[in-house]
């Protein structure tokens, strides 16, 4: 065996004093004692699965001024996330096999983490789904504009989904429907202006169509960053083919808190009121909700800071989703099982990899964790190359190290491994 850990490691909703053995990237057997070439003791420190996060915008290509895969993967490294599935509205967009292609080689050469890539749907490549899909973990689809979005008629879901639901591929969801946020679209001043032109309907009625247009089909749907009380009261009543997840910012940040400088929270769906925020939190805590994900969509703090109208959407979250859940769950407002399900176990079987559990079979992916090691995130810490973090100065626990695949990833705060350590976990 090449290696063993040992430490209180999170094995089946239970933390057991153990050792996990590791062959080959893998976890061939936790025991209560091991022998190996290589034996690491965290004694009484924590050992949990490493996070996943299904939502990146890592801007490579095309944008790589706000963020790189090498930068964005550094991120997800020193925020205990050990994979991470990047969006395709990049320039160009990742609509076509040979884009595709070209992202899966760049990122082979730059990640640090292991990673999985979507291809984005437009009205012109509907056609190459079946090409696509034999180069990409899944599909997104755009039902409302918002950063570089990619343009989709809705009249042509049903027929996609189809087509999607013989290849058993899950399809991502950003459910605003487009004709609604027209109707609604004003000039903008601030945060509630925003929520003005973005209103909790027009999710309600982008998720309903979703649920139409995919009745009887057993299509894999996932329905991201859902951020209203309306789109969850739906999402209540779902089939089981779909899932649905929350970002860090919806559920922790609400409009009526004084946020700082507005234009850094614009964000697509927007941050909504304390009703809803406590309202997906909630829904983290009862199982509504299957996973967390960062929709981190950076962008550079001098983009950010002009007038509040001609603002690009977005904000940077991978590196603190894991850190901010993990000091609530230290100060018992969430439940180690619902963080590990949120955050480990839901995301990898969405995406069908052997990751999110510490068990015989799966990637040796894991953080080691002091409760006691409670910091402040501040931004001149963070990786991100955008410069900023919507939660300057919030509570976190940082995990002091990350393995993946049986590889120490971190060591006196440093990274030990180069671009390119990380693998596509393919198609
Ligand atoms: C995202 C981006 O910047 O790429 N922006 C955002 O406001 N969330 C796109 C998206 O996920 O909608
Ligand atoms: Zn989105
Ligand atoms: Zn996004």
């Amino acid at each position: 065996m090449d290696l063993s850990v040992e430490g209180k490691a999170y094995i089946n909703g239970t933390f057991e004093n153990c050792c996990i053995g590791i062959d080959d990237g893998k976890i061939v057997a936790v025991k209560k004692i091991l022998k190996a070439d290589e034996h690491f003791d965290f004694g009484n420190k924590i050992i949990l699965p490493a996070g996943i996060d299904l939502h990146v915008h890592f801007r490579d290509p095309g944008m790589t001024h706000k963020e790189d895969f090498s930068t964005g993967s550094l991120a997800a490294v020193f925020g205990g996330i050990s994979c991470v599935f990047d969006m395709p509205n990049t320039v160009p967009q990742t609509t076509t096999p040979g884009s595709l292609s070209d992202k899966i080689n760049d990122c082979k050469r730059k990640s640090f983490v292991d990673f999985g890539v979507y291809a984005g749907v437009t009205n012109d490549n509907i056609k190459d789904i079946e090409k696509l899909a034999k180069k990409c973990n899944g599909f997104k689809i755009f039902l409302g504009n918002t950063t570089v979005a990619l343009m989709f008629d809705k009249t042509n879901l049903r027929n996609v989904l189809k087509s999607i639901s013989t290849i058993g591929k899950p399809v991502l969801f950003h459910a605003e429907d487009e004709e609604c946020l027209i109707k609604n679209r004003s000039v903008e001043n601030g945060l509630a202006d925003h929520l003005r032109s973005r209103p909790a309907g027009c999710e309600e009625l982008s998720i309903r169509e979703i649920f139409n247009a995919s009745q009887d089909l057993g299509s894999r749907i996932h329905v991201c960053h859902v951020s209203s009380c309306e789109g969850l009261e739906l999402l209540k009543n779902r089939p089981s083919n779909i899932s649905c997840g929350v970002t860090p910012h919806h559920c922790l940040l609400s409009i009526e808190k004084n946020l700082g400088t507005p234009s850094f929270y614009k964000v697509n769906p927007p941050v909504r009121t304390s009703f809803d925020k406590e309202a997906l939190f909630n829904a983290l805590k009862n199982g509504l909700v299957d996973i967390l994900e960062s929709d981190h969509a950076p962008h550079t703090r001098d983009e950010k800071a002009v007038d509040f109208d001609s603002v690009p959407c977005g904000l940077p979250g991978v590196e603190t989703m894991y850190p901010l859940f993990l000091y609530l769950v230290k100060k018992e407002i969430l439940s180690f099982q619902r963080l590990i399900s949120l955050l480990c176990i839901r995301p990898a079987e969405l995406m069908g990899i052997p990751k999110g559990r510490l068990e015989v079979g799966y990637d040796a992916d894991f953080v080691v964790i002091d409760f006691k090691d409670v910091g402040k995130i501040r931004s001149d810490n963070l990786h991100s190359k955008c410069g900023w973090t919507p939660f300057e100065d919030w509570s976190a626990v940082f995990p002091s190290c990350i393995f993946v695949r049986g590889e120490k990833l971190i060591e006196d705060h440093e990274i030990q491994v180069n671009q390119g350590f990380g693998q596509f976990v393919g198609a």
